[in-house]
């Protein structure tokens, strides 16, 4: 018999910290604030685990993932007093914490950095990736940054570039430098030493480059490196300057410090890995014969597929059919860098998304504000923060990292700030979509999420049973079944604006147990299913 584990059986919530919870009155969310949610997390919501991201010291050029210190809390969050608070009070409540590492790039004010940067033979020049400038004093390859431009930067003093994946505040830390390995996994001790449950790996495939530092291959037009079209950075094969199969054997030591502290209890690693080649993507679970690595590397494709039955079936099955037997599936529809749900398919196939996500094999990752249906904000250009978005157009990350809607009074209860001017402005919607209303409304977003997460976790089937999907239904529905010994569970999504009818999944009885508007409970009795427009079910099945 399998034992499974919380980071499989569980539901993990991603906490922008920023923007969760203010108790000091500065606009900013910080941890003590997350201290005083964890009831609503626990009760309210059901959740098993949070996923935070970075609070660490930071000059904030990209918003805590440009880190000055990996061992500290950023004065603005709190300090590790508090850090070691939350631990306790989420442990109280059976809600493990995950916390995001940093690994490809610190701060250019990190002190490894500065010291690297002061001259070319300095004990840590080492530490980050340096190059000669080429015979024509320009870059020393064709390298381009995720967020613009060159991925590289010249260093006036030492006349050597500096090569930074992100921002130029931003540079790489030189992972073939054994120094490096030691230092960083230093790192991830003094957080697990203080009790943290597991780690997502900010940019995880990134970390080890080719070695000789060689030219990208242009790349034929239309080949998407991301999820959605990204101007230059399209115009190369991202061949040389990440995931060199070197990186499989980081993860493989990360994975044994890892699995030295899982016998007090289990520790796990989510992994961000923006690859959409199958067969690149699963390496990163490692094997059993070669060395395991990441618990989970993030399930992107439902972010790059077109919100459709058929895309998203086929997504389903393709991950199925890729994995083996006993590497763990996860699903995750937005972050802090994606839209909203329910700006990008509307409400109501929002709430389909939530059964999707919910109902799906594996472990499924909610987004802060996703459980109340949240929209993305507009900001105007001129009062945008994100380097990201005021670099590139079109990927500005602002509109999703607006404050948690809490409830319908000043500043949705997010922050006691006496004067307007939150980090971001709030939602208008926020005396409609907030978490105090959406509680006492049993048709509301918030209530969906609940049910499902408590249905799940009554169900063995829908938590770790199988999946098999259902053929002869209309195109625009995806149905599947799960099951586990003797229960079984139909889920039947239908993603068009009519009604469609599902009469061929193989039972004749059963009964809907949820509906994603939330209005019925119905038998079924003569094997068909009849779903309303934009309607999703889920059904036990008598057998
Ligand atoms: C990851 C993070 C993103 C950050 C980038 C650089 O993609 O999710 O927010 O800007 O890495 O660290």
């Amino acid at each position: 018999m399998v034992e499974y584990q919380w980071w499989q059986t569980g539901v993990i919530y991603q906490i922008y910290p920023r923007s969760f919870s203010d108790t000091t009155g500065n606009g900013i969310g910080d941890l003590r604030g997350i201290i005083q949610k964890l009831d609503y997390l626990a009760q309210t919501l059901g959740i098993d685990a949070i996923w935070l991201s970075p609070f660490y010291p930071s000059p904030m050029a990209d918003f805590g993932y440009d880190v000055e210190d990996y061992c500290n809390v950023h004065p603005m969050f709190g300090n590790l007093d508090d850090f070691d608070k939350l631990i306790i009070n989420a442990h109280e409540r059976d809600i493990r914490v995950i916390i995001d590492w940093v690994p490809n790039h610190s701060s250019d004010q990190h002190p490894w950095f500065k010291e690297s940067r002061s001259s070319l033979e300095n004990p840590k020049r080492d530490w980050y990736v340096w190059a000669d400038p080429t015979v024509g004093g320009g870059a020393p390859n064709n390298w381009l940054s995720v967020f613009g431009g060159s991925a590289w930067e010249l260093d006036q003093k030492t006349g050597q570039y500096y090569l930074h994946s992100f921002l130029k505040e931003q540079p790489d830390l030189n992972w073939r430098n054994p120094e490096i390995k030691r230092v960083m996994f230093e790192t991830i001790r003094f957080w697990l030493d203080r009790g943290v449950d597991g780690f997502r790996v900010d940019v995880a495939h990134y970390i080890m480059k080719d070695p000789d530092l060689r030219d990208n291959p242009p790349s034929p037009s239309g080949a998407l490196t991301f999820h959605r079209p990204h101007g230059e950075y399209d115009s190369q094969i991202h061949l040389y300057d990440k995931g060199h199969e070197d990186v499989h054997q980081v993860y493989r030591e990360f994975r044994s410090l890892l699995d030295g502290y899982s016998k007090e209890s289990p520790r796990m690693s989510v992994g961000e890995i923006h690859i959409f080649e199958w067969q690149d993507w699963v390496k990163y679970y490692g094997s059993p014969e070669a060395g395991l690595e990441f618990h989970l590397p993030f399930n992107f494709t439902l972010l790059k597929v077109p919100w459709q039955a058929k895309a998203v079936r086929k997504a389903v099955d393709e991950l199925e059919s890729v994995l083996p037997g006993w590497a763990w599936p996860n699903y995750v529809f937005g972050n802090h860098d994606e839209g909203r749900l329910a700006s990008r398919f509307g409400v109501e196939q929002a709430r389909v998304a939530a059964i999707l996500l919910l109902t799906l094999r594996g472990t499924p990752t909610i987004y802060y504000g996703e459980e109340i249906g949240m929209t993305d904000v507009e900001i105007p250009p001129e009062d945008q923060l994100d380097p990201f978005g005021l670099q590139v157009p079109g990927w500005g990350r602002d509109r999703c990292r607006t404050p948690m809607q809490w409830n319908s009074g000043r500043h949705a209860g997010f922050s006691d700030k006496p004067d307007p001017g939150l980090w971001l402005p709030l939602s208008e919607d926020y005396r409609r979509v907030n978490v105090e209303s959406e509680n006492e409304c049993p048709g509301s977003m918030l209530t969906l999420y609940r049910e499902l997460i408590l249905l799940r976790k009554s169900s063995l089937a829908l938590r770790q049973g199988k999946y098999r999907n259902v053929n002869s239904v209309p195109d625009d529905c995806f149905v599947y079944i799960r099951e586990a010994a003797e229960e079984k569970y139909l889920i039947a999504l239908n993603f068009s604006p009519d009604r469609r009818l599902i009469n061929n999944f193989g039972y004749q009885e059963g009964k809907i147990v949820l509906s994603s508007l939330l209005d019925r409970t119905e038998l079924i009795d003569s094997g068909e299913l009849s779903l309303r427009p934009n309607e999703g079910v889920v059904a036990i099945i008598n057998t």
